[in-house]
Formats: structure tokens, sequence, C-alpha cells
């Protein structure tokens, strides 16, 4: 059931309309849970929230189905055992803990081994349709730092079946649906979460959702960075919104570059050429003709690694030997390996390296298993990849850290606010493997959505409200950029934000370049504080980017005061200046807040401690 009513919306300064020209209402709805963000861990959060009685309400920035769920194409990580009967919740846990260099959170590393089989089954059960083995069981397939083949795949468009199936579920089970409609603020009342804040993209108009309970799952923050696979929406909207609110973030040094992004021509700059392209045989190569990947093994990855080619052709005929193709190491390594090699003067002619399938396997068998990466390089790039190698390099894909949850219920350290999916921290520690967002938007997102639905429940008849007075400050707050005369461009202060990101704060980091990008960001949070907006609130991109560059800016700030506080290299977040893991980091969290609504602190926190009878798997 939901609730409308309108009121005039007034400058509380000057008592001037607020409209900027567009004739105005607030128009307000009320709901048991809150869901922002209509990706994976959106729409299952949605699903289980509707499915423990709770009304629900899904607000995204987009329209519903565009999310970046779609570009994880290569499959959803969930130990079967399908294809390798041997394979189970704990080698996929131990997989995970080892990719993400022991900084997960070890419950949400359980739970998220655990339950992702059911979860694949349960989608499979809405509708998705799997690829199959041999035998009519789901089929498998192979991703770095999998010990078995374990990716129930969708040829590469596993992400796009899988918000098929789960929108097609949502809007079937009647879930109201609030699309290009973004949200500025959360409210509080007495430290419990009590609503949201936001405009319609389309009028400019202004919405009020009162909720005991929000969940977060609006994804990454790619648009931070030049050069992504995230498109226009992820600005790191609900790693702002939840600081703001007074949560904490954890870890935002790790940013994933995912090692194989387009590279050219410049206007798909980024654009994810799938991971499944190696796990299908693909191998990497620099301007020599070399297969360097051989000559970046490292020490703790050597014993299952193949270190000949002929090793690494033995697993990838018989699948028996499991000395696995470098090609296949976690994301961070093969990434490093392809940056020193662009580095070194060994990249191609647009500065990426060769990613080559065609040399490997048949025609048909390519146009089978990858067909988007198939008419992707043909329609964009005139590229045949069925007969010549693609032109690769890394690109910014994924942010390891997030928002700190419980790893059981998802909520964060704000009663009645909870967050599922890339927007959490925790789960993948230092570096996330392929296939693991996927599983993890699933398990985690049924798990926020149900718990929310429960705190809704339990605050029935004690409801938080939202004052008058909040929502005139975030009226206020979201029309500041139509009272400055003059200003500065957004789109100016954006572009500046993402060459600093790249250049100071990308793969590769150094203490000077970072303590150089603090600064740039503080000078251009000024810039941002002074930037203007032309024209009315209908349809105006200007005033969207607006806002959405304060927590661009927030989030970027994270990360490089993260990153240069982390003296050490682990997983995501590299520095020229400390090359190797260092134990004493290996057991903290670096705690992100924002205790002014302005400033970050940051803080250290011990990782919480992993029980006997899990540590004892990693002996093995
Ligand atoms: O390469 C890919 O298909 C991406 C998968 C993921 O990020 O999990």
């Amino acid at each position: 059931m939901t609730e409308s009513q309108t009121a005039d919306e007034r400058h509380p300064m000057t008592g001037n309309r607020m409209d900027a020209g567009v004739s105005s209402g607030l128009e307000r709805h009320a709901y048991d849970v809150v869901v922002i963000g209509a990706g994976g861990a959106g729409l299952r959060a949605a699903i289980a929230a509707h499915d423990a009685g709770a009304s629900v309400a899904i607000v995204c920035k987009s329209l519903l189905g565009k999310a970046h769920t779609v570009m994880a194409e290569g499959g959803i990580a969930a130990a079967m055992g399908n294809v390798y009967a041997e394979d189970g919740w704990q080698v996929h846990f131990r997989d995970t803990m080892r990719g993400g260099k022991m900084l997960n959170n070890w419950r949400m590393a359980q739970l998220h081994a655990q339950e992702a089989p059911e979860r694949v089954l349960e989608l499979e059960e809405w509708g998705a349709l799997f690829d199959r083995t041999e035998d009519g069981l789901i089929s498998q397939r192979d991703f770095g730092g999998h010990r078995y083949a374990r990716l129930a795949h969708v040829g590469d468009r596993t992400g796009l079946e899988m918000i098929r199936t789960l929108q097609q579920r949502a809007v079937d089970l009647g879930i109201d649906v609030y699309m290009e409609c973004t949200i500025t603020e959360l409210f509080r009342e007495a430290g419990r979460i009590s609503g949201a804040f936001g405009y319609w993209r389309e009028t400019g108009r202004f919405v009020v959702f009162e909720s005991p309970t929000v969940v977060l799952a609006t994804g990454g923050i790619g648009k931070s960075y030049q050069v992504t696979s995230n498109s226009w929406e992820y600005t790191g909207d609900g790693h702002a919104l939840a600081m703001r609110a007074g949560a904490s973030l954890i870890n935002m040094e790790f940013v994933q570059f995912h090692p194989t992004g387009m590279v050219w021509p410049p206007s798909v700059k980024g654009i994810l050429v799938t991971e499944s392209v190696r796990g299908d045989g693909g191998v990497l190569k620099n301007s020599e003709g070399e297969r360097f990947m051989f000559d970046y093994i490292p020490e703790y990855f050597k014993k299952e690694t193949a270190d000949t080619i002929e090793e690494a052709e033995g697993w990838y005929t018989d699948k028996k030997n499991h000395r696995r193709p470098p090609e296949l190491l976690p994301r961070d390594e093969v990434a490093r390996a392809i940056n020193s090699e662009i580095k070194a003067g060994r990249g191609s002619p647009h500065g990426g390296v060769y990613l080559d399938i065609a040399s490997r396997r048949s025609a048909e068998f390519i146009r089978r298993r990858l067909p988007s990466m198939y008419h992707q390089f043909k329609e964009l790039a005139d590229v045949d990849i069925t007969a010549e190698p693609m032109e690769v390099g890394p690109t910014c894909h994924y942010v390891m850290g997030g928002v700190e949850v419980d790893a059981d219920t998802e909520q964060s350290i704000v009663e009645g606010l909870y967050a599922a999916g890339e927007v959490a921290g925790g789960m993948h520690g230092s570096n996330r493997l392929g296939g693991n967002s996927l599983s993890d938007l699933l398990v985690f997102g049924r798990r926020a959505g149900h718990n929310a639905a429960y705190h809704a429940y339990r605050a029935r008849d004690s409801r938080p409200k939202v004052t008058d007075e909040q929502v005139r400050a975030a009226s206020a707050a979201a029309l500041h950029p139509f009272e400055v005369e003059g200003g500065e461009n957004p789109y100016t202060i954006q572009k500046d934000l993402q060459d600093v990101m790249q250049r100071l704060v990308g793969i590769i980091r150094k203490a000077d370049e970072l303590k150089e990008s603090l600064g740039e960001i503080e000078k251009l949070k000024a810039r941002a504080k002074q930037l203007s907006v032309e024209g009315h609130r209908q349809y105006n991109p200007g005033w969207h980017l607006a806002l959405d560059l304060t927590n661009m800016l927030v989030v970027s700030e994270c990360i490089a005061k993260a990153a240069l506080e982390r003296e050490e290299s682990r997983g995501g977040h590299t520095r020229d200046d400390y090359p190797k893991p260092d134990d004493r980091w290996g057991a903290l969290n670096l705690v992100l807040t924002l205790p002014d609504g302005e400033t970050v602190d940051l803080k250290h926190q011990p990782l919480p401690v992993m029980p006997e009878d899990l540590k004892v798997l990693f002996d093995q």
C-alpha cells in the first residue's frame, strides 16, 4: 500500500518556489522496505522482502533492467559439482579467501560458498535458461582463481539472463518499481532509518519515501575513473548515502581493474571483454608473440599454476591436470602483468596486449560460447575474433570496498540501513574472483531483503518519522546548483576527477602521487561547491551530474585516503613503494566514516577472527 500527498516546495532562506521553472508538488510514499538499485542484488532483495510479507518499493536511477550486473557476463560461481564432483563449498570458500588475499570477512565468504548453489537452482526454477553439460546438468565454466570449473552460465550473457529472470519475477509479484528516480539523501530519526529523498529524472520533481528500512543495492564507483566497464549510473551513490547517514565503509582502497577491457577504438575504451574468453581457452600475448603470463606466476599460486605451455595445454585438453594456465590466475595478478608488459614497451599498437582465441578454438566454438564477444568486436571494432586476436587492457570494473555490514543480516551500523552486492564491503577482501559477484548479489540480496522485512515488522508500532524540516533541507541541498550564478560546469569537474583518479590512484600507486591526489580532490571539492547548472529541473543531465559529483568526490577521497594509509601491496591495491603483502596490514580493515558530513575519517579495525574448523582448510 502506498500513500501519496502533495505540498508546496519553498526555499527555506528565500521563500521562493523551489521548482526552477516547473510547477511541482511533493510526492510521498510509505513502504516497509525501500530498495535502492535494481541490479541483481536489489531485485533479489526486493523479492525476498516481498516473500517475507513486507510492502516493497524498488527505486532505480536508470531503466529497469539496465544494471552493471549484465557486465558479469561469464557466469555465477557456485560449487554445484556438475563438472568436477570433487568441488564443494569448502573449496569455493578457500578459493574466495585466497583470491581476496585472506582479507575477506570469513563469515560472508562461508555463507556465500554454502548458499550459492541453492540460489542458482532457484534462479533456474524461476526461468533462467542455463547452458547444459552433456548429461543435462547446468554447465559450469572455468574462471580465474577457481580451482574447479564452477561458473553456471548462459553463453557470455549470464548477468543479462539473471536480470531478465529476476525482473520478470519481481514484476510478476507486483512489486512497485520507481524507474529513473534518483535518491539523494537518507533520513533518520533518533539514529534509525526513516526514509529517503529523491527526484524524478524526467520532471525534476521531488519524492519522499517513508520507510523504517532501506536496502542499498546501488553497485559501484567506476565512473570516478576514466577507463571503466561501468556505465553512467555508477557514481558511488550508495556508498556516499550510507556515509552521510552515519554508516561506515571498509577497505575502499581495493579497486578491481579487470584485466581485459577493449582499448580500441577510443569511443569504446573500457568496455568489458569477458574473462570467459580466457576460461574457454584464450591466451594473452605481447607484441613479441610471447605468452607472457608464464613470467608472472606469484609464489602463492606456483603449486597449482602451469609453468610450461605443455602443462597448460594438458589442462585445456583433458582438464584432469589441475595445473591451470597462468591466464587464469586471479584478476589482480593478470591486470598487473598486462600493465607491466605495456610499460615495458611490449604492448599492442593501441596500448593494450593481445588476447587470442582465434588460433586455439574453432569459429563455431567461439560463436557458440562467446556470442556477445563475437558481435561486440565485429560491430564496435571491426575485428573478427574467430580469425584475429583482440587488443585488450585493464579497465576499472569493481570496488571490493563498501558499506560495513553484519555478515549474517547485511545491516550496517545504522539501524534499518542494509546493503547488498557491490555496495557492501567485506565479502571479497582485497580482490574479487570473477563470477563471485553474481553469486554474492543473489546470496546477500536475499539475506538483506529478508532481514529488512523482519526489521520493518518489528518496527510496525513505532515507525520513525520523516519531518518537514528534513525534507526542506534535502530539497534545498538538491537545488543548490541552481542558486549559484556563473559557476563552473559539472562536466569539467567530473573530467578532472577522472583524470586524477586514473593517473594517481590507478593500478600502481605511490605515496607522493596519492598525497597529490588528495590535494587535487580537496580542490575539486571546493570547485564543486561553486558549480552552477543552467536551465530548469526537467530533463537536466547537468543538474543530475552535479548531484552525482558530490558522491563521486567523497568516494574518491575514501579510495585515495585508504590507499595512502595501507602501506603494503595486496589484491586490488598495489603500492610501488611497498611492493609486498605485510602480515600486520593483512589483519586490518580500514574503516572510513564522515563524522562531520564533510571530512573523511579513517580508523584501523582488526579483522574478524576465523574459527579453527575453517582455518584447517588452508592447511590442505
Ligand atoms: O569477465 C566477466 O565475465 C565478468 C565477470 C565478473 O565480474 O564476475
